[in-house]
């Protein structure tokens, strides 16, 4: 059979006071609901259905792609009425999984062991223990422990309340067992709703096994209704890449303080500090230093690379053994290659800086390309912009430009040129030549200092 996903995201979530929809918020600066659908892909779903409602434009606005479609719920009538909107998109004969769009930390491997039993004469219900059932629907079992209902919180006996066992609400059932079974829900119900949890009893009723699974850890089953829970498992999921890094062979200087916001790939002996924040596609070759409160977006870093505290990398490639920071920032297309070394309160901006380069102290290079083991002193700055257009600086092999240049861009310097310090370069510079501009210095012997009148 094949495999249909039904993912629930039409409530409102109105404890999260905010604009932006419940299932829309971000967890390592991805939405929730994206991260249930990437679950599923892993599964090889055939047809993932996301139930959408309140926020419905800016959630398939966010959401859309080819393996996706989207089933409007006008009016939030219960789990029950969200699933038999997906009904008619649903195959004749395929295995169904319903899951949440505001749970989104459940496992591809839970899920996998709850689809095993969406057979003709059985389902699969996951479940799980908690010391206050509080708010959840509860597990009603017969005498012979078999599932017989689910009875939500508000229609509950006291005798019912008192049940730990509850219903994370995921299930994997049929499309031809839906097809009997949600029809037939009614509302009539304390809070007058059509429940998807209806269900269970009918299955019950007409002999259909309701096997329970339970997650691995209750965290993948933890939906978020306000800010604090959003927290919560933004902290469990960053445990989660905490302990996968070092178990790949990272050390890092506090697991607690790290964020994982994209996809971190790392060789042996990478050492991250405290406080480090990983977006996008970052990749750590061996050896890698990174130093605290470091943010690298897109970014790959070549082995040996150390970077300083306080670094800011984006659209990056470093090519290994580099040296970078403290207080760096390369904005995208920077190339170091190797051994380039960029100091303190240093920003380049396309520009590639050649092997053993050296750009060491508070400096802007920009739409640049710099030769291999040139020395750019303190304060050099490419004015690579007139206001209107961004033009190109090519600094030779081996140049030196001193301290405080400004060089103004179109302009070449050329291999092993020098730049006096405080130059302001205009024109090219041969190979091997001394350019200076700066004014010639004045000296008055013995000069009587101003007095205060
Ligand atoms: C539901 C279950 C309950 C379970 C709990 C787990 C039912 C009747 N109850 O209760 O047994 O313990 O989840 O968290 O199913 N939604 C829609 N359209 C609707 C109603 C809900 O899309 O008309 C979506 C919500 O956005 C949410 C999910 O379904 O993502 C669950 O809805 P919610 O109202 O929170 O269900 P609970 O009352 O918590
Ligand atoms: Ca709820």
């Amino acid at each position: 059979m094949t495999l249909e996903v039904v993912i629930l995201a039409a409530g409102q979530g109105t404890r999260m006071r905010s604009s932006l929809p419940k299932v829309l918020h971000p967890i390592a600066g991805k939405p929730m609901v994206g991260h249930v659908v990437d679950t599923v892909r892993s599964l090889k779903a055939s047809g993932i259905y996301l139930v959408v409602g309140h926020g419905a434009d800016k959630v398939r606005a966010s959401l859309a792609a080819d393996d996706v479609a989207f089933v409007e719920q006008l009016e939030q009538l219960g789990t029950g009425h969200a699933v038999t909107q997906a009904l008619p998109k649903l195959s004749e004969n395929s295995q169904v999984l319903i899951l949440y769009g505001d749970v989104p930390l459940i496992k591809a491997a839970t899920l996998e062991k709850l689809l095993v039993h969406a057979t003709a004469t059985s389902l699969g219900l996951l479940t799980v223990k908690l010391d206050n059932p509080s708010g959840y629907g509860r597990i009603i079992r017969d005498e012979q422990q078999k599932v017989a209902a689910i009875v939500e919180q508000k229609d509950a006996n006291e005798q019912q309340l008192a049940v730990q066992e509850i219903n994370t609400g995921i299930l994997a059932v049929t499309s031809k067992q839906l097809n009997r079974w949600l029809p037939q829900l009614s509302n009539n119900n304390a809070q007058g709703e059509y429940y998807l949890t209806d269900i269970i009893a009918m299955a019950y009723q007409e002999g259909t096994l309701i096997e329970t699974v339970q997650p691995a850890s209750t965290a993948e089953v933890e939906g978020v209704n306000n800010r604090l829970q959003l927290a919560e498992l933004e902290r469990v999921y960053q445990l989660e890449q905490a302990d996968k890094l070092m178990t790949a062979g990272v050390s890092l200087a506090d697991p607690a303080r790290l964020d994982v916001r994209g996809e971190l790939s790392t060789a042996r002996d990478v050492f991250i500090d405290v406080g480090c924040i990983f977006e996008g596609q970052v990749e750590l070759a061996e050896g890698v230093e990174v130093g605290p409160y470091s943010i690298l977006k897109n970014a790959r870093l070549g082995p040996g690379v150390k970077l300083a505290a306080f670094s800011h990398l984006e659209d990056v490639t470093l090519d290994g053994d580099n040296q970078v920071g403290p207080f760096a920032r390369l904005r995208p297309g920077t190339h170091l290659e190797t051994g380039a070394k960029i100091g303190n309160f240093v920003e380049t901006k396309k520009t590639q800086v050649g092997q053993g380069a050296k750009i060491n102290h508070l400096s802007y290079i920009g739409d640049a390309d710099v030769g291999a083991n040139a020395n750019i002193g303190a304060g050099t700055i490419t004015c690579n912009y007139d206001g209107v257009n961004k033009h190109f600086t090519k600094i030779g092999a081996g140049a030196f430009i001193g301290s405080n240049s400004s060089l103004v861009a179109p302009v070449e310097i050329g291999a092993g040129a020098t730049v006096g310090a405080g130059s302001t370069i205009t024109r090219k510079v041969d190979d091997n030549a001394l350019a200076v501009t700066r004014a010639k210095q004045l000296q008055k012997a013995n000069w009587p200092k101003p007095v205060k009148k």
